[in-house]
């Protein structure tokens, strides 16, 4: 068989660059190691910038995002009982879009199905051969049967355990990766969010996250020890530590419920250089992985599909390799600015267990200044409501 693009990874990297290409004539067939059933079934952030938005858009997939999705036009921070608002509207013009990743991937998915769009599902052993020349190919089993698909490119949208990456000779990239001693203790709760918009908070305790996914659906977050396994905490012992991190008021007005879905995810830095070899393209988690402190996974995703996009309608269009070859350059601009600012505000709102009392009177002293002063939440804003791509 052969195809234009092959993408592996049905996720929402592999899906919305599907699409996009698809809307351009330009052909594709994604290659998916799970379920559609399975992939829907992840439980992922869902705050999505501008650019995310118009992305949708331009996809043709925007609609039930609109309809649905919950425009925000500020941010909460707490430490202690103290809480101040981040006015993002106010200080960049723009807003975020609260929406579910899981709900943006079945738009997509839907979208590929209703256009008829390729897509393989269950497949193992993919294997990624002659990246480095101009007839690169991707071989795959399903069940017992062994496929190959010629192509013309190869974009890697498998995320952080995705085969892509180690396509690339150990020679040719170089790997940048923090870990944090500690992780996020998620719960998803048919309950009614605390608060309008998101609350960051910070505590002696560590830090807590009070998010939605709609009126009757809240997600919140603690820090835990990155020790810590998700049997180790009941419902009950959840709520009594979020209500002990997070403003009074707000804890007096919470809402517990018993929890639909509970996971701990890790918080890790990483980035890949360069996100391309020869025709292999790297996109998305495959790529660089943020804490998700900043909400900036799923959005650096969207910008380097973008440019990888724009990349390749302009190869098909004109024969111009000039946007591929300037790919990983581009995107790894936007990208390591996107690692700062996850860095930043994941050290700014989290409670370090190696952190020294006067560590924690900085942390208070950077929240006071963020409090007061006009262009530290300028520059705030900017970063979560999305740096130009
Ligand atoms: N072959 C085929 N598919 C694979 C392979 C493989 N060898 N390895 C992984 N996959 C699939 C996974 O099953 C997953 O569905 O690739 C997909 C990668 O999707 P994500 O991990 O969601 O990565 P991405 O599409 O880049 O989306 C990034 O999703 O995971 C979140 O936090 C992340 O918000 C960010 C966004
Ligand atoms: C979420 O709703 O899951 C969420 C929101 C904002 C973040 C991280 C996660 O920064």
């Amino acid at each position: 068989m052969r195809t234009q693009v092959v993408i592996i990874g049905g996720g929402p990297s592999g899906l919305l660059l599907a699409q996009l290409l698809h809307r351009q004539g330009i052909a594709t067939v994604v290659l998916e190691r799970r379920t559609r059933e399975y992939v829907l079934g992840r439980i992922r952030a869902g705050v999505l910038e501008r650019g995310l938005v118009a992305l949708m858009e331009q996809a043709g997939v925007g609609d039930r995002m609109h309809r649905e999705g919950l425009e925000h036009d500020g941010a909460l921070i707490s430490y202690g009982d103290q809480m101040f608002r981040i006015d993002l509207k106010a200080h960049t013009g723009n807003g975020v879009m609260v929406y579910g990743q899981t709900e943006l991937t079945r738009d997509l998915y839907e979208a590929r199905e209703a256009a008829g769009g390729e897509m393989v599902f269950n497949v193992a052993d993919v294997e990624i051969k002659d990246a480095d020349s101009d007839r690169p190919h991707v071989t795959y089993r399903v069940g017992t049967e062994t496929h190959r698909l010629d192509c013309d490119f190869i974009a890697g949208c498998d995320g952080f355990h995705g085969v892509s990456r180690q396509s690339i000779p150990p020679d040719r990239k170089r790997e940048y990766e923090k870990t944090y001693p500690f992780g996020w203790l998620g719960i998803l709760s048919e309950t009614p969010p605390v608060s309008d918009e998101l609350i960051y908070a910070t505590s002696t305790r560590g830090f807590a996250l009070c998010s939605m996914r709609n009126a009757r659906l809240s997600r919140y977050y603690i820090q835990c020890p990155d020790s810590d396994r998700v049997e180790d905490w009941s419902d009950a012992a959840f709520w009594e530590e979020l209500k002990c991190r997070i403003p009074p008021a707000q804890a007096e007005a919470l809402i517990t419920g018993p929890s639909i879905e509970k996971s701990i995810a890790p918080l890790r830095s990483f980035v890949c250089e360069p996100m391309q070899w020869g025709r292999l393209f790297l996109c998305g988690d495959a790529a660089h992985i943020v804490p998700p402190t900043g909400a900036k996974g799923l959005n650096t995703a969207a910008s380097d599909v973008q440019y990888l996009y724009a990349g390749l309608r302009a190869f098909y269009e004109d024969g111009k390799m000039g946007g591929l070859a300037a790919y990983s350059a581009k995107a790894l601009s936007r990208i390591w600015k996107a690692e700062r600012f996850s860095w930043w505000f994941s050290t700014l709102m989290h409670r370090h267990p190696e952190m020294s009392e006067f560590d924690h009177k900085m942390q208070i002293a950077d929240l006071e200044f963020l409090r007061s002063n006009a262009a530290a939440q300028k520059a705030m804003a900017e970063n979560y409501v999305g740096l130009p791509y």
